[in-house]
């Protein structure tokens, strides 16, 4: 391990191999559009929009130029008991930009704080309906849902559950993930909309009256890509308005044009109940995340409160000036760009460039929707995740960031991606697969 002098040493990675990294460091620099440049001085090829996040491309000017015009004007003002005008704004186009009906909007810092509060409203929603028994959440086996305590409690990913206190009572449907059934698939797999009913074993289990929400990925990202089988996201809202239940999007990844459209509940016509977004808000410029909620449930905890504070909630930089800004020059840029809808147009060219590499090697699977893919590589037998963890490496070094998550190859560029550019990825990727035992 590297001494105290080391330049390395004091950055405590998150959710990196420290040592590993330390010993093979890898840095980027500065990015433009689709690229990014590392610290050895080359031109690395955007794969994955950063993490799911910069989906207009790096350092748009619009952005830089609206933050640096905030940050000069109204550096901080708190949203406690006071406002400012760029939050009012903000809230009142991102409510515009929602599915029908959510348009009322909490403002947070990242994808966990929108999870932590998308579940804490919906337990002050129930208690404002009088259903206060209805403490319990309900989350999906390989969900993600950020590393909060309510995240990870909802969570389905082992490694980021086992060292930790988790929610009491929190429970998990079966994921969908079925690939003896839906390998190859593309777009929604056809098989596994009865895994909804999931839910109503759940129901039967505890008894409705002591669930208050569950919360999917509409399309679970950093899981490795698996996609909601063709009916399975109205079954699963069919038993929640059976049941009381409030559904939870978390298109923390989704939202914002991914799956060609502003949220993967408008693309895929399925409305939940309350919707989390972080990333693609500021096209990732500054952190800021929010929560859109259905009016009706944001009255209900307003109207029920005796008088004061309404929910006991919220962050210093709910709502931050800078972030603000950021926001706005990112919508303004989606909706003059058309990006949302580029997405839509160039999802056939990106899934057929995709499945092009159906065949080769080591590869068992490839998923895809909107603008993003996923690749299953066969596991190591006596190493699982390291072969996709070599690719990763390998492909930087070539020159193209991908995102490796277990044995899955994650792509999910930036919706300015080129047809060019998206041959370039895969054609790289093709290539690189026949380097790698
Ligand atoms: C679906 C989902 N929810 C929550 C998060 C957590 O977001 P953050 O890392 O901004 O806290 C992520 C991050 O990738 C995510 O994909």
């Amino acid at each position: 391990m590297q001494g105290d002098n080391d330049g390395l040493a004091s950055f405590w990675m998150p959710f990196t191999a420290n040592r590993a990294y330390k010993a093979h460091p890898r840095q980027i620099v500065s990015a433009s559009g689709m690229h990014y440049q590392s610290g050895d001085g080359r031109t690395i090829l955007d794969g994955t929009a950063g993490l799911w996040c910069s989906n207009a491309g790096h350092c748009r000017t619009e952005i830089a130029a609206a933050m640096a015009r905030a940050a000069a004007t109204l550096d901080f003002a708190p949203t406690f008991q006071l406002g400012h005008p760029a939050a009012f704004e903000l809230a009142q186009r991102l409510a515009a930009l929602m599915p029908p009906g959510l348009d009322r909007i909490f403002f947070t810092n990242s994808g966990s704080e929108s999870v932590d509060t998308a579940l804490k409203i919906a337990l002050a929603v129930q208690r404002a309906r009088g259903q206060g028994t209805r403490t319990r959440l309900i989350g999906r086996e390989r969900g993600y849902h950020g590393v909060g305590f309510g995240g990870i409690s909802v969570g389905g990913i082992v490694g980021n559950r086992r060292a930790f206190a988790l929610l009491p009572g929190a429970d998990h449907l079966r994921h969908t993930h079925d690939p003896a059934r839906n390998a190859f698939s593309r777009g929604f797999p056809p098989h596994g909309a009865e895994l909804a009913d999931d839910l109503q074993r759940l129901v039967d289990l505890h008894g409705a009256e002591t669930i208050a929400a569950v919360i999917v990925e509409p399309m679970a990202g950093s899981t490795g890509v698996l996609l909601p089988p063709v009916g399975y996201l109205e079954r699963l809202r069919a038993i929640c308005d059976r049941n009381g239940i409030l559904l939870i999007f978390d298109e923390v990844i989704t939202a914002f044009g991914r799956v060609g459209a502003a949220t993967a509940a408008q693309a895929w016509g399925v409305t939940p109940d309350i919707l989390t977004m972080a990333k693609g808000l500021t096209n990732a410029a500054v952190p800021m995340g929010a929560v859109a909620v259905k009016r009706e449930l944001h009255d209900a905890v307003i109207e029920s409160a005796p008088g004061g504070i309404e929910l006991a909630h919220g962050y210093t930089y709910s709502g931050h000036p800078l972030a603000c800004a950021a926001g706005l020059a990112a919508l303004d840029l989606y909706a003059r760009e058309g990006l949302f809808e580029r997405a839509a147009e160039l999802a056939p060219y990106w899934e057929a460039a995709a499945h092009g590499l159906r065949g080769r090697r080591h590869i068992v699977d490839i998923r895809t929707i909107g603008l993003v893919a996923g690749m299953e590589l066969e596991p190591r037998p006596d190493a699982p995740t390291a072969r996709a963890m070599e690719l990763f490496h390998r492909a930087f070094d070539a020159g193209l960031l991908v995102r490796a998550t277990g044995d899955i190859i994650a792509l999910s560029p930036p919706l300015i991606v080129e047809k060019a550019q998206i041959d370039q990825m895969f054609g790289m990727l093709g290539e690189l697969l026949d380097t790698i035992a």
